[in-house]
C-alpha cells in the first residue's frame, strides 16, 4: 500500500539533517512513497506548514549542511511544564498528546519521522505511547547526549570545526604569550569539549559532568604550568561548566548561585547558558586575581587574558563524511521501519550497524560516565606538561 511520510527536523539545526532527509527520501522513492516536509519542527506540525518534497529536484542532499525544513524549538508541551501538580501534568501531557495525533489526517500523512534531540524526540514518543501515533525517531544533536547510540549525527562535524577553531587559537595563542578561554557548546554534556580539547591538546578542560574548582582546577593548574614554563594555555570550556558549590561561594566575585538560576529557560526548560558566558566569567575572575598577576610576573610570563565563544560556528557548514553517511543510513534505516510497520522506535548506530530502540529509551540523555577512558586520557594530557618539568 503507497504511504505517505511526514518528516520534520526540530531543535537545534545540525550537519547532516540534510543527509537523513535524503536517505527518507531514497528509500521512499524506491518504496513509491510519498514524502511531505513539515517545517519548523513541532511548529510546523501544529500549524500544517508543509511542503512537497521532489527527490529530483533535490540533487545531493546530504551534502548540504543546516536543513531545508527549518527547524524551531517549539515544544507542543509547554502548558504542561508549568504545571506543578504530577497528575495534573500528565493529563495535560496524554490530552495534548492525542490531539497532536489528530494532526495526522489534517496533515495527511500515514506516518511521522522526527529527527531531533532528547526535546524533539520526547514529543515524539509521548505521541506514540500516549496516541499510538506512527512515529519514528532519529538522534540528531553535535552535543552527543542522547543514549542508546554510539554517536548522533553531526558531532563529529562539530567536533572537527571546534578542532580547527582551538588549533588556530594556539597560534595566536602562543604568539602573544596569552591565556585563552574557549567556549565550546554542548549544554548538558561535555561530549565537544572533551574530545575536541583532547585533540586540540587544551591546557584546561573543563566540562559539565565534573564542575570545576576554581583554585584547584584553574589557578593551581596556571601556576603549575607557569613553574614549569609553558607560556600560554589553552582553557576549553564547555558552555555547561559550573564551578562546585563551595568554589563558587569562595572564589567567585562577578556570578552567584541566584544568577545561574535565574537565566531565561526555552520552551523546553533548558537554561539559555550562553547568556551566562562561562568563558567570561573565568576571564573577569581570573583579571581580578592580583596574586595570580604577580605570580605570573615572578617567573617571567605574561599575564593576558582573552575569551573566545565558538557558539554557532560549529554547527555551521557542509557535514563531514562521517555524518553524511551516518545520517543518509540513519534515513533509509527509519523510512524501511514504515515499511515494516514499526513504530514507536529509534534508529541508532551500534559498532558497525543501524540498529532500533524503543524511543522512549532512545529520547533519554547521555552525558559522560565518570569512569569514561576519555576523562583519564584528559587528565593524563594535560598535566603531562606540568607535572615533574622542572
Ligand atoms: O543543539 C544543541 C545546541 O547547539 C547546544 O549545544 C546549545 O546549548 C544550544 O543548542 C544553543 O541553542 P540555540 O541555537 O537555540 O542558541
Amino acid at each position: 500500500m503507497k504511504k505517505t511520510i511526514g518528516v520534520l527536523t526540530g531543535g537545534g539545526d545540525c550537519p547532516g539533517l540534510n543527509s537523513v532527509l535524503y536517505g527518507v527520501l531514497l528509500k521512499a522513492m524506491d518504496a513509491g512513497f510519498a514524502v511531505v516536509g513539515i517545517e519548523k519542527g513541532w511548529k510546523g506540525f501544529l500549524e500544517n506548514i508543509t511542503r512537497e518534497l521532489d527527490i529530483s529536484k533535490l540533487d545531493d542532499l546530504h551534502t548540504i549542511g543546516g536543513t531545508i525544513l527549518y527547524t524551531s524549538r517549539t515544544n507542543p508541551y509547554k502548558e504542561a511544564k508549568k504545571v506543578k501538580n504530577q497528575a495534573e501534568k500528565q493529563k495535560i501531557i496524554e490530552e495534548t498528546a492525542r490531539k497532536m495525533a489528530q494532526q495526522f489526517d489534517v496533515l495527511g500523512i500515514d506516518a511521522l519521522i522526527a529527527i531531533g534531540g532528547d526535546d524533539t524526540l520526547g514529543v515524539a514518543a509521548a505521541m506514540h505511547q500516549y496516541a499510538g501515533a506512527k512515529v519514528i525517531g532519529v538522534p540528531k544533536t553535535i552535543d552527543n547526549d542522547l543514549s542508546s547510540t554510539d554517536y548522533t549525527f553531526g558531532f563529529w562535524s562539530a567536533i572537527q570545526l571546534a578542532s580547527n577553531t582551538m588549533d588556530n587559537i594556539t597560534t595566536t595563542s602562543r604568539s602573544h604569550q596569552r591565556i585563552f578561554v574557549v567556549q565550546v557548546m554542548g549544554r548538558d554534556a561535555g561530549w565537544l569539549t572533551l574530545v575536541s580539547g583532547i585533540s586540540t591538546g587544551a591546557d584546561i578542560i573543563l566540562i559539565p559532568e565534573r564542575p570545576f574548582d576554581f583554585a584547584k582546577d584553574i589557578v593551581n593548574v596556571l601556576q603549575e604550568r607557569v613553574k614549569a614554563g609553558c607560556k600560554y594555555h589553552i582553557i576549553a570550556c564547555s558552555e555547561g561548566a559550573v564551578p562546585t558549590m563551595e568554589s563558587l561561594q569562595r572564589d567567585f566575585n562577578t556570578i552567584s548561585q541566584a544568577k545561574i538560576a535565574k537565566l531565561p529557560k526555552d520552551d523546553f526548560g533548558n537554561p539559555l547558558l550562553a547568556k551566562l558566558n562561562m568563558s567570561k566569567i573565568i576571564v573577569e575572575e581570573l583579571s581580578l586575581r592580583n596574586d595570580l598577576k604577580d605570580f605570573f610576573k615572578k617567573y617571567n610570563a605574561e599575564f593576558e587574558i582573552r575569551d573566545v565563544v565558538l557558539g554557532h560556528t560549529m554547527r555551521a557548514g557542509t557535514p563531514s563524511s562521517f555524518d553524511r553517511i551516518l545520517g543518509l543510513r540513519l534515513g533509509t534505516h527509519a523510512a524501511q521501519l514504515v515499511l515494516e510497520d514499526r513504530y514507536g522506535q529509534m534508529v541508532c548506530l551500534r559498532g558497525e550497524n543501524i540498529e532500533t530502540v524503543p524511543l522512549s529509551e532512545g529520547a533519554k540523555k547521555k552525558t559522560i560516565p565518570l569512569n569514561s577512558d576519555l576523562l583519564e586520557l584528559c587528565d593524563l594530557i594535560t598535566k603531562v606538561k606540568y607535572e615533574n618539568r622542572r
